[in-house]
């Protein structure tokens, strides 16, 4: 079974570049070559509707109760595929299958052998879909606003961690992404001076400016890459290069 990499963007925040960050990781890396299966596991869909993949036959909701990903997936551009959300994943408290047992679809894709990356995008809404991605996920990627509130979510989100560890005796890597950096405020540079300190290990080198072009592009449903030459276009193609070293591949 080829050995493909689980990623997964989490944070119980909302608002702080969950979706952004899969859609432009994804982007980047299959613009390196590599193939990526981005998983929506979002019931509201952003990540889907982004990609005009809204009201598909069949969702991550089914994908999860056994039906075949090549069944699920939708073709985006070359070298990536999307499994969207869609109604089935509403019901995911009843249709989930528990922790321990989470892991057998994505198995099944790795038995398939065609990716190289499968990436997850996750709600804000607590409970089996966020726990069922940082089971399954060989990086969890906790993407957070410069400020001690927020940091505050990144707190929440390390303990659901922590729970799922120990229910599957398994350690987890995880690593915080800094993201809508530079708006110059002082609690930002003291939030920053303190997590380079204390948090050096697990938070990535590259941050994720405060970039209008990167709203502008959303809101146009395009990726950063494919709207402009912005500065977060070339941020997030440097923390796809620190991505891949995290979890031991290289791009
Ligand atoms: N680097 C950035 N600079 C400026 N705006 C950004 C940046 N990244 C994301 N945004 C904007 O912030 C908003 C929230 O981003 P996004 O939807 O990715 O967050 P999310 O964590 O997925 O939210 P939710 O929890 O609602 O799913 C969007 O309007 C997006 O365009
Ligand atoms: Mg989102």
């Amino acid at each position: 079974m080829k050995n493909i990499p689980v990623i997964s963007f989490c944070n119980h925040k909302g608002g702080v570049g969950k979706t952004t960050s899969a859609l432009n990781i994804s982007r980047v890396f299959a613009s390196r070559g590599r193939k990526v299966l981005l998983i929506d596991f979002d019931p509201n869909a952003h990540a889907s509707l982004f990609f005009g993949a809204g009201g598909s036959k069949y969702d991550s909701g089914h994908f999860m109760q056994g039906k075949n990903h090549t069944a699920c997936r939708i073709k985006i551009m070359e070298n990536l595929d999307l499994i969207p959300a869609g109604r089935e994943l509403f019901q995911a408290e009843k249709i989930f299958p528990g922790i321990s047992g989470c892991i057998k679809p994505i198995n099944r894709v790795r038995e398939y052998g065609q990716y190289d990356y499968i990436i997850i995008d996750t709600p804000s809404t607590a409970g089996i879909i966020i726990n069922t991605a940082i089971a399954v996920s060989d990086l969890i990627i906790i993407p957070s606003l410069p400020d001690f509130l927020s940091l505050q979510g990144v707190n929440l989100l390390l303990g659901a961690v922590q729970e799922i560890e120990k229910k599957l005796k398994k350690n987890s890597v995880y690593a915080i992404l800094f993201v809508m950096t530079g708006k110059q405020d002082s609690q930002e540079e003291d939030v920053l001076r303190w997590a380079s300190e204390k948090l050096a290990s697990v938070k990535f080198r590259q941050n994720i400016s405060n970039d209008p072009e990167c709203r502008a592009a959303w809101a146009a449903g395009k990726t950063i890459f494919d709207f402009s030459a912005a500065a977060a276009g070339r941020e997030y193609s440097v923390l796809a290069g620190e991505i891949a070293e995290r979890t031991g591949q290289a791009l």
